[in-house]
This record gives C-alpha cells, sequence and structure tokens, in this order.
C-alpha cells in the first residue's frame, strides 16, 4: 500500500508536524491540512489496518488536534474524505461488512486537568447549565485493546461486528462464540428488550498474554509486541478454535441501542449510565467492577481524583489501559448533548502518559558487569515514556540485537510497561533509507584500560559475551568490591564503598592490590587514622592466611561457588596446580559439572590471571594447600562417601552443624529433605514425620547417633 520511501517521507513530515516544524508553518494552510491528511491517513492505516503503529497514540492525537484546529480556522478547507469527517477505520476485506446499527464513534481526548475541566465547562455551556452545578460523571476505565459491537435480538446472540469505521465493521460472530464472557444467551426480556447492541472492548489479559508469548518464543514463532495486538489480531483469526485458544475477554461499556418488540426505543428506561451498566451485568455481561474499577463522581474534580489514582495503579490491573473515560452519567444530559460525527459531546478519555514512543537509535555502548558479561546499552534521544525522559534502554545481549535487527540510526519503537525497565520493542524498518549501519557487537572488551586488547569470549549456552580478564577497571572494581565480601576473603573493615573510594584514589586497580596497601596514607584519610589503618591491616594479614577454598571462590570465576570452590580446593595442593587441569581431569571429581570446569579452565589459562596469582603469591597471600586446612568432604573417600545424609531429632552428644561436619568429613553429602535421593537419617531423640516418611520409602539406611559415632570414628 505505501512505499518505503513513502512511509519514510510521511514519518518525517509527522515528526516535523509534531515538532512544531517552523518550514511546515510557511506553507499555505491549504498545504498544511492537505500534508496533515495524508500523514493522518498513513498512521491509520498503520495502527487499524496493518496494528502495527510508528507513532504513539499521544503524538496521532496530536496531528489529529492539529488538523480539527486548522480546518475550524479555515472551514472552507474541509473537505468530505478529511478523517475529522469520519471515524476511523479497521475494515480490511477478510470480513464481511455490516451496518451498525448506530454510529459507533470514538471519543475526544484529554491529557490533563485542564482538558478536563475545559470539557466539563463546555458541556455545560453547550445545556445551557449554570457554570456552579455539578454535572454527576460516571468514570470507567478505557480498554486498551480491540472494539466490538454485540447485537442481541430475542435473548439471543445475533451478530457482532469490529467497530470498521464506526458506520459499517467487518462480522464475525462466529469469534465473537468464541469468548467465553460474551454470552450466547442472555435474558433482554427481564430488561423490556428485545433488541439492542452493546458496544465493548475485547481484551486479553497480561499474565495470559506473557504466557502466550512465551509459548511461541519455545515454538520458535515471531512474539506479539503487546497485549493490544494480542486481542485484536485474535479477534481476526479465521479459525475460531484458534480464538477460544487466545483467551479473550470482553468488557462491556455502553448500551447502544435497545428497542422493544414493536420498535420503540427503550433506551430511555436506564436514567443513567450506571445503571445500564448494572442491568447488563445482572443479565450476564462483563462490565467493569462498580465501586473498584468505575465509580460514579459528584462533580469533575472528583472525576479528576479516579482517574488519577487509576493513573497510579494502572501498572497493578490485570488488563492494559490507557485512560479513562469520564462520561455524563445522565441519559438525559446524554441525549441532550449529542455527537459530532467523531464523538459524542459527553464524554471525553482521559488519557494517561503514553507507555510507547518512537525515537532514534543513536549509538550503542557496553557496559561490564563483575564476571565480566558485556551488556549493550542502546543511547537512543530522549522521549518522555509514562512521565520519565529516557536516553538509555538496555538490548541485553548480542542475540538480542540480532533478532531485532536493529541498526544505529533507525527509529525504534520504545516500551515503559508494568515495570519500570524500558526496552525496545522494534525498529521500524520501513522508515530506513538505507544510511542505517549494523550494530558491529565487539570482539574485543570495549571497556579494557590496557593498550592490549582482550578478545571476548562466549560460554556455549550463555547469552553473554564477556570479558576473560581482570585487567579492565570497571569489571575489576566488582571484582575487587567481591573478592574482600563476606563469604570471599573476608576482610574486614574494606566494604564496598571504602573500596570505592580507594579505587577511585587510584590505589586498588586489581584484587593483588588490596594486598599492597600503604597504610600511612590510609591512616591520612579523612575518616580513618592510625587506629583504623592498623586494624585494616591486620585484617589484610589475616585474609592473606586464608585456607585456599576462600580464594578460589573469591576469584569471580562463574558458577565458582563456596561448595565447588571447597571441592576443588580439596583436589590440590596449590592454586596454581589448576593451570595444568583439563576436562579430563574434572570429570573425576564428583559435583562438577562441565560449565563450571570450562571457566576454571578458561581463567587458569590465562596469563594475566596466572600472573596476578603469582604477584599475591609475593605479596604473601597463601595459594597453598595445608592438611589442616583441606576440606574434608569431597574427594570420594570416607565411610559414607558418595552418600547424602540428614539428620533429625534432637542429637545427644553433637550439635546439628557438628555432626554434618562430621559426616561431610566422612565424605557425606547433606541435604534437607527426605526424597529417593535420601541414602541415610540419622535419628535423634523425638524423630517425627522425617522418620515415618524414611521408613516407608524402605530405601534408607535409618541409624541412631551412637551407631553414627561409630560409623564415622
Ligand atoms: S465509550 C460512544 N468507554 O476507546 C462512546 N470507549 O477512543 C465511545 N474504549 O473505540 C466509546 N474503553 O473502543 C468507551 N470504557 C470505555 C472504553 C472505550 C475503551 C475504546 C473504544 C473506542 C475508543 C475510543
Amino acid at each position: 500500500m505505501y512505499s518505503q520511501q513513502e512511509q519514510r517521507t510521511l514519518f518525517d513530515l509527522s515528526k516535523a508536524f509534531l515538532n512544531g516544524g517552523g518550514a511546515l508553518e510557511k506553507e499555505s494552510p491549504d498545504e498544511q491540512a492537505n500534508k496533515l491528511r495524508q500523514v493522518i491517513e498513513y498512521h491509520e492505516y498503520r495502527y487499524y489496518i496493518l496494528n502495527d503503529p510508528v507513532i504513539s497514540d499521544a503524538e496521532y492525537d496530536q496531528l489529529y488536534k492539529m488538523l480539527e484546529k486548522l480546518e475550524e480556522e479555515h472551514p472552507e478547507l474541509v473537505t468530505p474524505d478529511s478523517p475529522t469527517q469520519r471515524v476511523s477505520s479497521d475494515l480490511s476485506s477478510d470480513f464481511p461488512s455490516v451496518e451498525h446499527l448506530t454510529p459507533m464513534l470514538s471519543l475526544a481526548n484529554s491529557y490533563n486537568e485542564e482538558d478536563l475541566v475545559e470539557f466539563d465547562a463546555q458541556i455545560k455551556r453547550y445545556l445551557n447549565l449554570p457554570e456552579d452545578q455539578d454535572i454527576e460523571y460516571a468514570v470507567e476505565p478505557k480498554f486498551d485493546g480491540g472494539s466490538i459491537a454485540v447485537v442481541y435480538e430475542d435473548n439471543r446472540l445475533a451478530r457482532a461486528a469490529t467497530r470498521g469505521n464506526g458506520t459499517v465493521g467487518e462480522e464475525m460472530t462466529n469469534n465473537a462464540r468464541a469468548i467465553r464472557s460474551i454470552p450466547l444467551r442472555a435474558d433482554f426480556a427481564a430488561l423490556g428488550i428485545y433488541k439492542a447492541e452493546l458496544r465493548g472492548e475485547v481484551l486479553i489479559r497480561k499474565d495470559v498474554f506473557k504466557k502466550i508469548n512465551e509459548q511461541r518464543e519455545e515454538d520458535g514463532l515471531s512474539l506479539f509486541a503487546n497485549a493490544r495486538n494480542t486481542a485484536t489480531g485474535g479477534l481476526r483469526m479465521k479459525d475460531p478454535q484458534e480464538v477460544a485458544k487466545r483467551g479473550l475477554e470482553a468488557f462491556i461499556y455502553t448500551l447502544g441501542y435497545a428497542v422493544d418488540k414493536d420498535g420503540n426505543d427503550v433506551l430511555s428506561r436506564f436514567s443513567t449510565h450506571e445503571e445500564s451498566l448494572n442491568r447488563l451485568n445482572e443479565i450476564g455481561f462483563k462490565v467493569p467492577v462498580e465501586g473498584e474499577e468505575r465509580t460514579v463522581c459528584k462533580n469533575i474534580k472528583a472525576a479528576l481524583g479516579f482517574c488519577h489514582a487509576w493513573q497510579d495503579k494502572r501498572d497493578d490491573y490485570p488488563y492494559e489501559i490507557d485512560g479513562m473515560v469520564v462520561k455524563v452519567n445522565s441519559r438525559e444530559l446524554q441525549e441532550r448533548a449529542g455527537a459530532t460525527s467523531h464523538h459524542p459531546r459527553w464524554a471525553i478519555a482521559f488519557k494517561f502518559k503514553a507507555k510507547q514512543a518512537t525515537s532514534r537509535l543513536l549509538r550503542v555502548e557496553y557496559q561490564v558487569g563483575k564476571i565480566g558479561s558485556i551488556t549493550p546499552v542502546a543511547k537512543i534521544e530522549p522521549v518522555q515514556l509514562a512521565g520519565v525522559t529516557v536516553s538509555s534502554v538496555s538490548l541485553h545481549n548480542e542475540d538480542f540485537i540480532k533478532s531485532k535487527d536493529l541498526r544505529i540510526g533507525d527509529m525504534v519503537l520504545v516500551e515503559r510497561a508494568g515495570d519500570v525497565i524500558p526496552y525496545i520493542v522494534k525498529a521500524l524498518d520501513e522508515l530506513r533509507d538505507g544510511s542505517e549501519q549494523p550494530i558491529e557487537f565487539p570482539k574485543y572488551c570495549p571497556i579494557n584500560d590496557t593498550d592490549e586488547p582482550v578478545e571476548l569470549v562466549r560460554i556455549e549456552g550463555e547469552a553473554a559475551w564477556r570479558c576473560p580478564v581482570c585487567v579492565c577497571g570497571a569489571q575489576n572494581l566488582q571484582k575487587i568490591i567481591f573478592h574482600v565480601s563476606k563469604n570471599a576473603m573476608d576482610v574486614e573493615g574494606l566494604g564496598k564503598s571504602i573500596v570505592e573510594r580507594f579505587y577511585e584514589l587510584g590505589w586498588l586497580r586489581t584484587i593483588a592490590d588490596v594486598y599492597r596497601l600503604d597504610y600511612d596514607k590510609v591512616a591520612e584519610l579523612e575518616g580513618f587514622g592510625e587506629k583504623s589503618a592498623a586494624n585494616l591491616k591486620e585484617s589484610v594479614e589475616k585474609a592473606k592466611q586464608n585456607p585456599i577454598h576462600r580464594l578460589l571462590h573469591s576469584l569471580s570465576i562463574h558458577h565458582l561457588g563456596q561448595k565447588v570452590s571447597k571441592i576443588i580446593a580439596a583436589g590440590i595442593n596449590h592454586v596454581l596446580d589448576l593451570k595444568g587441569w583439563d576436562m579430563e581431569k574434572f570429570t573425576h571429581i564428583k559435583d562438577i559439572g562441565p560449565v563450571v570446569a570450562e571457566n576454571i579452565i578458561a581463567f587458569f589459562s590465562n596469563e594475566h590471571n596466572i600472573k596476578l596469582l603469582e604477584e599475591m603469591e609475593a605479596l604473601g597471600v597463601n595459594l597453598k594447600q595445608t592438611e589442616d586446612d583441606r576440606p574434608k568432604a569431597a574427594s570420594g573417600d570416607g565411610p559414607f562417601a558418595g552418600k547424602t545424609i540428614l539428620f533429625t531429632g534432637t542429637l545427644q552428644t553433637l550439635s546439628r552443624k557438628e555432626a554434618q561436619a562430621k559426616a561431610e568429613a566422612a565424605g557425606a553429602r547433606n541435604i534437607s529433605a527426605i526424597s529417593g535421593n535420601l541414602d541415610i537419617l540419622v535419628v535423634g531423640e523425638k524423630a517425627g514425620s522425617k522418620l515415618k516418611k524414611a521408613q516407608a520409602l524402605g530405601t534408607v539406611e535409618i541409624m541412631t547417633e551412637e551407631e553414627f559415632l561409630e560409623r564415622v570414628g
């Protein structure tokens, strides 16, 4: 329908209008109106037909309002086919067309308090009501899905259609039947209605949407951009069976038409909007819940309060909503106010701040984490998203960039959804002009502050590229913080903020620097003094003597946790023994998986790391195994070698901790629950359900504390 070139031109033109483009103001009103119509038509096509808008709703509204204003100032310019002269269209040729019983209009939009107050004032003027008289408003969510009109005749669902262009919609009765919340029969007779047309919105719950996408990802299908597209797309599927699977729901928000058997209008039986929704609810329709999602406010100020409250909790609501709708509650006043060709005068949407916006991807920067993972971050032209200025968006990893085919210079659609983290939905590739540059994920560490380039590595099965070397600043700071932390080398008095301070001062560049601090200088630092410096020195000296399993854990080797460090430590005499280890060697050690083994091999085959450890040893850090320190548990001997064990009940001579340590020393592994994996259960006094369970299993060796002590010797 539109060529790529045309799309680009129309998009640029839209932005020029939105940015108050000076060049456009020089053009004649006729020319401006013409261009505005073209861009609006284009965006309507993107939104309604393709289900794939390239600008935010707010931006569209802004363009629409510009055209309205221009036409108001120059009525002679209004053409019958101007977008302002009809409601927008979502017609395509896939479904038969049907005429709605009364036109399905759109809504006027407002974005702030002034707009709402002005709306209230305008109605009063229109209805000749005194300025200080309160009008009662019904306020409810503005659901962000696809609108639908359902017709009931003689208590039966007779027809369903999308909004289409407002006058004519697409008939999709069979699809509507697949939506559980649209009753196939309803007791309209009880309301004195023979034929009715109800309007509502078809939606999908956010969690259902998430599950659908998760499944699609698993099946290797493309992902839906958002819940709205999933709902409107679902409504237009060819196969009602498939529609049923999507879990669509329909909220009814208006009774648009109602006649009795003789064709007399019976809408006036419902004195308020509130009442009509309540009655529809009573006969089985899903409507926004009164008192929670919808309420009646005594005046516009109260209505505004309700809108604001919902703006704050929109993310907690299970469905996507993009605003609230404020409706004059009295049906009589509604009728008196009437409608323009575009929207009823008695209702207005209070739109929440946009969660999506388009912006240009300017460049990609890279950040590094403790274990060296390189995270690409897109720098975009700053845009407002749900009230926050966003200029950086994480791109997660190389695969993300590839799957979205993002390029430098691309216009991208950015969304800030429920959670606060913004993300890139997609690149608007139809707007490319060929100058966009592919994003080359770096081969070498982009943060590295040494002369020698350091090649990044990617471990099989993981998404991130990593810098394997501890020579680059940002990564090293994180490594130093971890190295001295409680579970690692446990250097007391060297917490995160002090490490950061020393790092800023240039005193700490690598973990080896921890062991060559100049304590005279430390003593001179504000907040330190002789005593603190001496204490720090003492902690560092103590840390130097740590058993090597602590040192291993402190090296920030990915997946090398405390437990695995102990197992490895038990099998070596010197940390640098690991230099010569290969995969084969690791396969003999129980509980060491191939992933951590690879990481250890990679670390110890890197000469920077070896140098670092040698430096540390020269500075007095212990790299040697001492028999006292050798963790006892692991390497496969002892009376309980390879067994799992669990203690239950009160032990008489040992504390639980001591017992577990003894068990470990005897080669057993402590586990915490009874299962088929358990080999030994040691029972103390008052052993309860665990003993029973173990007995029931019949595969567990059960022993007393005494027997246990005898066995471990
Ligand atoms: S009233 C005659 N109420 O918003 C009044 N519309 O921008 C027109 N919408 O196409 C509709 N929630 O699909 C109304 N509570 C609500 C709504 C709602 C969502 C949609 C509707 C309409 C669009 C107008």
